[in-house]
This record gives structure tokens, sequence and C-alpha cells, in this order.
């Protein structure tokens, strides 16, 4: 995309600090607004360690470096980033009234072509929230690391315009994102359906006593894993042949677990072993940097996408 909006963002969270850093990174004059100077000044360092790792990785260039210390703003302000704003991305928490809040604010603020977008993990935002020219509304769900994972789910809402889908497609791919689209709006987009299919049967296969949840996560990581980088569930079976796909339609799929299997994450939560953020989930991590486990987990994903 050459001409370079001015984009805001919403949130200076988990989410909007990694969207906000990778708009800057690619030449967008970005805003990060948070109502929190306290979360505007963690954004600002996890924003620093963010680039300081890019560029460890060799996955940033100069200018982008250059573009992060020029291009992006935080502030507690909205009134004036909104007005220059021609592109918003929402990323403020998963609930209805401050999401209603946000938008109702940004309504009155930005120019009547502005295009919102959502970073909703699953809130069906076209019900939730009225704006003038909903046309402009669209969601558009980034994965956590989102400045690292390519995908973006783009959710169309019933009133969403082809002009909006396409700029907000284009704008994601001038970030070296890759956008997938869902046409209508669907509880848990395609990537959360699909990864609640996997461990509803891995957590089922663990509650049945079958095999420990050790051995389940090792037959993914040292099978289907090594092929999911570069090959989607449905391509897979170009190669193992559709017979066999029928017949895992057909047979197998009746047997799979159809309610829920809780049993693991239920002991896990009422243990409190959360995972990394308490320090002890299925694997023990008391003892351990946070910010190195995940800079460590990071680098094993930027090593996959410098690989395929
Ligand atoms: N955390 C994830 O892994 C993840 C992944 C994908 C999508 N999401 C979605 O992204 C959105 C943001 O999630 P998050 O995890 O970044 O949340 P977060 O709690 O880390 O950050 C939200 C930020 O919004 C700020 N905020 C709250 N009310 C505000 C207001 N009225 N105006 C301005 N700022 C306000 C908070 O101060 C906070 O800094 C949610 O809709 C979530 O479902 C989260």
């Amino acid at each position: 995309m050459d001409e370079k909006v001015n984009v805001l963002v919403i949130g200076a969270g988990i989410m909007g600090h990694s969207i906000a850093m990778d708009f800057a990174a690619h030449g967008y004059p970005t805003a990060l607004y948070d109502q929190s100077a306290e979360q505007l000044e963690m954004a600002k360092k996890l924003v620093t360690g963010n680039v300081q790792l890019l560029e460890a990785e060799d996955m940033i260039t100069a200018e982008g470096v250059k573009n992060v210390n020029d291009l992006l703003v935080y502030t507690d302000k909205l009134e004036d980033a909104a007005k220059k704003a021609k592109f918003v991305v929402e990323a403020v928490p998963e609930v209805p009234d401050i999401k209603q809040a946000v938008y109702a604010e940004l309504d009155k603020l930005c120019s009547p072509d502005t295009i919102f977008t959502s970073t909703t993990s699953g809130m069906n935002i076209y019900d939730v929230v009225q704006i003038s020219n909903p046309g402009r509304l669209i969601i558009g769900h980034f994965n956590n690391p989102a400045h690292i994972i390519p995908l973006v789910e783009v959710v169309m809402g019933p009133e969403t315009s082809q002009e909006t889908l396409e700029f907000t497609k284009k704008i994601y791919e001038s970030l070296d994102h890759v956008p997938v689209v869902l046409k209508q709006y669907a509880i848990g987009f395609i990537v959360n359906r699909l990864n609640t299919a996997l461990a509803r049967e891995a957590n089922y296969i663990v509650e049945q006593g079958w095999a420990t949840p050790e051995d389940v996560d090792k037959a993914i990581t040292n099978n289907a894993g090594l092929k999911l980088a570069f090959e989607g569930p449905l391509e897979l079976y170009d190669h193992i042949g559709w017979e066999l796909g029928k017949l895992g339609g057909t047979f197998l799929a009746p047997m799979l677990c159809n309610t829920t299997a809780t049993a693991l994450p239920d002991k896990l939560c009422e243990e409190g072993n959360l995972g990394v953020k308490t320090g002890k989930g299925l694997k023990d991590y008391s003892g351990l940097d946070r910010s190195e486990i995940q800079n460590n987990r990071n680098r094993k994903i930027l090593k996959v996408i410098r690989t395929v």
C-alpha cells in the first residue's frame, strides 16, 4: 500500500502495543492511545524489548527500527489522534460496555470514512456496538504475539462494505501479515474453532486414561506440527489421499468426543496452575524469568517463520 494513512490503536495492552509497533515499523504514522499512563509506560518497555529481539534475530530492517522510534507516539489524549486517523485498531478488553463506550467516542471524533477494526477474540461486535456508517466496521483478529504471527482473521459483519474489506486486507498485507476472510460472523472464527476441536480431543484422550498429556503433545509436535506450518489440515489430504479423509469423516469422526472434555483443564485450574503466568501449568516454570520464557518461545516461532 503506497499511501501510509494515519493509524490509531486504542488500548496499549498485550495486543495493542504489538500491533501499533507493527504499523509504525512498516511506515505508518501511528498513535497508541490508552487511558492508563501506567499501561503506556509498560507498552514503551515492551515495544523496546520486541524491537531488540527482532533486531537480534535479523527480522527487522534498520529502517523499521527507525520508523518505530520516529512514527509511533504514545498518548493518553484521544481527540487529536482520532481526528487524524484513517484506520483505527480497537484493542480494549473483551467487555461489551468498554467496547461500546470506545466506539461511541470514536464515532463522534473520527471522520465518517475512517475504518474501524476490532481485535475482539470472539465477541459479535456487530451486535454489540452501534456506529454511524456501519459499512466501515470490520473485525481484524490478530494472533498473539501480533507483530510476529502473520495471520489476521478478517470477519465481515452484515453491513461491512466491500471497500472496507479490500482496504483492510491490503493494509494487513502491507505489514506482511496474511489476512484470511470469514464472510460472516461465526463464534470462534476459524482458528479458535479448529484449536478447540484439537484441544477437546486431546483432553478427551487424557480423560479416558488412554495416554499421558506428555505423549498426546509429543504425538502432535512430532507429526502434524511439523507439517502444519506449511500445509493446512485440508491440503494435507492431497498427500495422504482423500479416500482416507472420507473414511475418517465417516467412521472415526462419530467416535470422537462431541461434548466437553475438561478433566485436565479443571484439575489444573483448581490447583491454580494456569501455566507460565502462575509459574506452573503442565510444566513447572517456577524460578524462571517470564520474559525470557516468552522470548525463547518467540525465537522458536521466528525460526519456523524463516524456514517455511
Ligand atoms: N491477549 C491475547 O492473546 C489476545 C489475542 C487476540 C485477540 N485479543 C483481543 O484483543 C483485545 C484486547 O485484548 P488484550 O489482551 O490486549 O487486553 P489487555 O487487557 O492486555 O489490554 C487492554 C488495554 O485497553 C486499555 N483500556 C481499557 N479501557 C480503555 C478505554 N476506554 N480506552 C482506552 N484504553 C482502554 C487498558 O488500559 C489496557 O491497556 C480483546 O478484545 C481481546 O479479546 C487478545
